[in-house]
């Protein structure tokens, strides 16, 4: 099932998410509409948060975010993640532009370290941990900003704060091209 995708000015963007146990409801099939409502609207990364559900749960495909078919990892990185906890950042600050499902229509240079190691569970709640660099580190941290109520224009300079702020206002009142099912404030 395809969810309607919540729009900056939603106050569950910027909720501090909860954990969640193993027996929260329906949780495999959760994932599973997360994943059919990140790739029908062309996502990376879809957080819980973004669907209306203040839980600590995001979905990521990295596969778009490379042309080298080379690097199977990143064309492979397809991952559900609950509970995650990035315990390192490393490496220099790499500046990648970034998007989101939930301010449609605005990218932004952001800065971020390129490698974190992340400890999370999985669909079947196994506990994993994984050092990711480049474009898998990269969709992993915007997704888990989300679950602290963390957005990307957050991170982006002051001076060009100040220049989208009109913009990000305008999204938040429902004026881009509506491409997918939205909620808005
Ligand atoms: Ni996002």
């Amino acid at each position: 099932m395809i969810l309607p995708i919540s729009i900056i000015g939603t106050a569950v963007l910027r909720k501090k998410a909860e954990t969640i146990n193993n027996d929260y409801p329906e949780l495999k099939q959760l994932i599973a509409d997360m994943f059919e409502t990140m790739y029908k609207t062309d996502g990376v990364g879809l957080a819980a948060p973004q669907v209306g559900l203040a839980i600590r749960l995001f979905v990521v495909d990295a596969g778009p975010m490379t042309d080298d078919d080379n690097d199977t990892f990143t064309k492979s990185f397809k991952r559900a993640f609950i509970n995650p906890e990035i315990v390192e950042y490393f490496g220099d600050k790499v500046s990648y532009n970034e998007g989101c499902l939930s301010i449609p229509g605005l990218h932004e240079d952001v800065d971020r370290p390129d490698g974190v190691k992340i400890r999370y569970y999985d669909e079947n709640f196994q506990l994993q941990e994984e050092t990711l660099t480049g474009a898998c580190a990269r969709v992993v941290q915007h997704e888990y900003d989300h679950l602290d109520g963390i957005l990307f224009t957050d991170k982006v300079g002051m001076l060009r704060r100040k220049m989208i702020k009109n913009k990000l206002s305008n999204i938040s009142k429902g004026k881009f091209e509506h491409r997918y099912k939205v909620k808005l404030a």
